[in-house]
């Protein structure tokens, strides 16, 4: 293993470090994995001693754990913890760091990992102080820099921070997050797909009819409702989640397993999705409100940004021209699962009776991403003793019973551990992420132009407007709710 890394936390007081990353951190220290040595430094502007701050630290990621956190492990990782309070964006406290970095260092160090947990808005002013400080220089080992999401709020936003960052950093010591890269479930698409024989002869246009993609979550808005309305679903979770999901289940195979050969893949994907025309809004996209989101903490009384989304959009290329993809997505939802349903066509000759009034269910390929993580293949099979009667049944695959020794790992432990490692594979490159926003731009575009007309609302608890449903009925279709939810293995 490598020297030891320093992982540098801006905006350390806030949520994201005490939820996601120290608990990451501390769980890759707990299986070995960090660079012996390993130190994290916490940087913001609330004043706090290196005590204070582990303390804190403490709470979310050790007493979490109960019975399973052992506090000689948790005082062994938190000697490596330091805090240093300052604010990035000025060009005097970078300067002092960078003073305070390397007295804190020793020779075996390797390099450093800057993680932006700020606010979007400090981006650019943090990055230029970085600059000027000579933080970004890889003289004295490597330098590489972690972006949060939102990385720009559209296409122009995104590109002008690429320009800003690129004149600082190098595109190889940028690491862009999309959290859903970290999940093992999505990962494990990439492996179905191109470590199996049987899937990808059928994985096209010749086979599969339509395919959904839904991210649908219980949860409203929360505390976050400030930022979410400035946000909404389309820029919140399609511009990236639901879109690099897609990816990856469209992408051409790579020639090998690495970092530039997928992402070139998955930018070819991206360059083929027809873009949805402003003009007909209506005939590839649906928007929904749930209802009382409008009385949230931090959000407009008049507020219109959509907290659901359905979008139909089609990769022109030879495997996939003409099928469609159903993204859908939303808050306030019937239930809590991110799933993949491949639609295969019917056979072309049914030979068996079927009854007056019934339709067999065609071959379906359910790839849950979370929470139950698994796969569902249903096919037909025939009824014992009926006759030639004809039924749906299931070839499961679950996580959860397959590998009962190993509980899946929350994503930043993977992400973190790989940006250490410098394999950006899982991480967004510029190129995708500005086409993942010139997808996106159009639909958001139009439908912020259309301001006098309602956003349709729906129940909380429903999955989401009826006009969603219309629009699938519309294209002789139906959505798939919660396939995984239903089943057990
Ligand atoms: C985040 C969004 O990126 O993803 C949240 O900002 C959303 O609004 C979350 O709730 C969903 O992530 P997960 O891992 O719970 O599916």
């Amino acid at each position: 293993m490598d020297g030891p890394a320093t992982i540098v936390i801006f905006g350390a007081s806030g949520d994201l470090t005490a939820r996601k990353l120290i608990p990451a951190l501390f769980e890759n220290a707990r299986k070995g994995r960090l660079p012996a040595g390993t130190r994290i430094v916490g940087v913001s502007r609330t004043p706090m001693t290196d005590d204070e701050f582990r303390r804190r630290l403490f709470e979310s990621s050790c007493r979490s754990l109960g019975d399973a956190c052992r506090p000689d492990e948790w005082n062994a990782f938190a000697r490596g913890i330091h805090y240093i309070p300052g604010n990035v964006s000025t060009p005097d406290d970078g300067a002092r760091l960078h003073r305070q970095l390397r007295e804190l260092e020793d020779d075996r160090s390797s390099g450093r990992l800057y993680y932006l947990a700020l606010a979007p808005a400090l981006y650019p002013a943090a990055i230029a102080s970085l600059g000027a400080a000579g933080l970004a220089n890889q003289d004295r080992g490597w330098g590489r820099v972690v972006f949060e999401k939102p990385f720009g709020h559209d296409l122009a936003s995104a590109r002008e921070l690429n320009r800003t960052v690129l004149q600082v950093f190098d595109e190889s010591q940028v690491f862009r997050i999309d959290h859903y890269l970290g999940k093992e479930t999505v990962q494990n698409l990439l492996v179905l797909r191109f470590a199996n024989t049987i899937f990808e002869p059928v994985w096209n246009r010749n086979f599969i009819e339509h395919v959904q993609i839904t991210v649908a979550e219980t949860v409203k808005v929360g505390s976050r409702g400030a930022y979410y309305d400035t946000a909404g679903v389309l820029r919140d979770m399609f511009q990236n989640h639901l879109l690099q999901v897609l990816t990856l289940v469209t992408m051409e195979p790579p020639g090998r397993y690495e970092a530039n050969a997928l992402r070139d893949e998955k930018v070819k994907v991206l360059e083929a999705v027809r873009l949805p025309q402003r003009e007909a809004l209506d005939e590839f996209s649906v928007l929904g409100q749930y209802e009382g989101y409008r009385d949230e903490p931090g959000v407009a009384a008049d507020s219109r940004t959509p907290t659901f989304a359905a979008v139909r959009l089609y990769v022109d290329t030879w495997r996939w021209k003409g099928v469609p993809f159903y993204l859908r997505s939303g808050k306030g939802l019937a239930g809590k699962t991110t799933e993949v349903i491949i639609q295969f066509l019917c056979p072309p000759h049914m030979i068996f009776d079927v009854p007056e009034g019934q339709t067999i269910q065609c071959n379906r390929l359910v790839i849950t991403i979370q929470p139950d993580e698994g796969i569902h293949l249903s096919f037909q099979t025939k009824v014992p003793d009926h006759g030639m009667a004809l039924r749906e049944s299931m070839l499961y695959f679950h996580y959860r019973s397959s590998y009962p020794e190993t509980p899946i790992p929350e994503a930043y432990q993977r992400l973190l551990l790989d940006a250490i490692r410098g394999d950006a594979s899982l991480f967004i490159r510029k190129d995708e992420i500005e086409l993942a926003w010139r997808i996106m731009d159009p639909i958001i575009g139009g439908w912020a132009a259309r301001d006098t007309e309602p956003v349709p609302a729906y129940a909380v608890g429903s999955w989401g407007p009826p006009e969603a449903d219309r629009f699938m009925e519309h294209d002789g279709r139906r959505w798939v709710n919660g396939a995984s939810l239903h089943h057990d293995a």
